[in-house]
């Protein structure tokens, strides 16, 4: 009997063994997000519901809206200097993402009257990311005389109150040099993914400028780590990217642990590939 509990225990803790050595990183960061119809993984990460280390630095989100009944509804939000961002879609494959300026989309949805003119010149944070090709420029013109505004009803938004005029890059430079524009006091610069304004007149500007615009993303690439199961991660004391696997994390992908092995032999004998072994 005493011979069978031994052989039980044994056997208990060899298949026990794997499960108490699931990396807690990998573990940590293997949770599903989702934040409304948006599946949210690396680079990108929501602050306060993720920890740091599975996303990227500065790829941090939160998810707004959506009550508690219509989790559905939720969407991510980016922030980027100085205005807040909703983002459409993200794709995972082409590492791109589609955003638009939270406060006029706010203004397109539900027509409040958002003050237009809270709205910041976009100034994309270029460690992170970069404007995709073949985006359209807008510029937002507010403060102006409102019988100026009014005058060009085409490309007006906002309420009359907050009116702005709202002019596609390539007509813009006919404005340049009116006086009405000086006074205007300050301009924004918008930025509108999709199609060209030029083709799509008749889709009117408060379509054109619902499309948001698309920005390229340039974190670490995740590609190698994921091929060989594991997890992007980041780790904030090294400043390195890092590769969250089932059993450790490693610098660039998942290893077979007798690699880990060997080269924590080579470590003890070489103490200088230390770093080399590590990461
Ligand atoms: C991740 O780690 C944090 C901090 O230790 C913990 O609060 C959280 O519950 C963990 N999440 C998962 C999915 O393990
Ligand atoms: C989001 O991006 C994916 C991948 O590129 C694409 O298949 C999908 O149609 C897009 N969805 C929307 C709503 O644009
Ligand atoms: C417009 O919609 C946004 C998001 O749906 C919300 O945050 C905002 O409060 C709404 N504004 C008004 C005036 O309803
Ligand atoms: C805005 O101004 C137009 C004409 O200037 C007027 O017809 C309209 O009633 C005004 N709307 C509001 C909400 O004040
Ligand atoms: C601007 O107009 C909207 C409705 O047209 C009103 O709700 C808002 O209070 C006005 N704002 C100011 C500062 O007058
Ligand atoms: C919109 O915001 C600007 C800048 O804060 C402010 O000067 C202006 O009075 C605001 N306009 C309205 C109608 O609230
Ligand atoms: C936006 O950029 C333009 C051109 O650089 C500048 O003239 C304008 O003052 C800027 N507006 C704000 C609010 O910073
Ligand atoms: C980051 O590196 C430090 C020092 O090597 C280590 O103690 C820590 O566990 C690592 N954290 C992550 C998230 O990899
Ligand atoms: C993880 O560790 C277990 C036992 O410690 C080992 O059998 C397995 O091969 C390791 N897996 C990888 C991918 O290294």
């Amino acid at each position: 009997m005493n011979q069978n509990l031994c052989l039980f225990i044994l056997i208990f803790l060899l298949s026990e063994a794997p499960a108490f050595a699931v990396d807690f990183y990998y573990q940590n960061c293997s949770v599903p997000i989702t934040c409304g119809r948006q599946k949210i993984s690396y680079p990108f990460y929501i602050q306060g519901r993720q920890q740091d280390f599975c996303g990227y630095p500065g790829f941090q989100l939160s998810c707004q809206g959506g009550a508690d009944d219509d989790e559905e509804e939720a969407y991510p939000l980016l922030r980027l200097s100085g205005g807040d961002y909703i983002i459409h879609n993200i794709s995972y494959e082409s590492q791109t993402l589609v955003v638009s300026n939270a406060l006029l989309s706010h203004y397109l949805d539900n027509s409040s009257c958002a003050n237009l003119s809270l709205i910041h010149n976009l100034t994309i944070p270029n460690e992170q990311f970069k404007l995709a090709p073949k985006q359209d420029q807008f510029f937002l013109l507010y403060n102006c005389n409102p019988s100026f505004v009014d005058s060009f009803p085409k490309y007006k938004i906002g309420c009359n109150n907050t009116s702005v005029l709202a002019l596609p890059g390539q007509i813009y430079p006919k404005f340049g040099g009116l006086v009405e524009v000086e006074k205007c006091g300050s301009s924004e610069v918008a930025v509108v993914h999709g199609g060209g304004y030029g083709n799509d007149e008749a889709a009117g500007m408060k379509e054109v400028l619902g499309r948001g615009f698309e920005m390229k993303w340039l974190a670490a690439d995740c590609s190698r780590c994921q091929g060989s199961g594991g997890l992007c991660g980041f780790n904030y004391t090294t400043r390195h990217f890092r590769c969250l696997c089932p059993n450790r994390t490693h610098s660039v992908r998942c290893k077979k642990d007798d690699e880990g092995y060997s080269c924590l032999v080579a470590k003890i004998g070489l103490v200088n590939y230390n770093s080399m072994c590590i990461q």
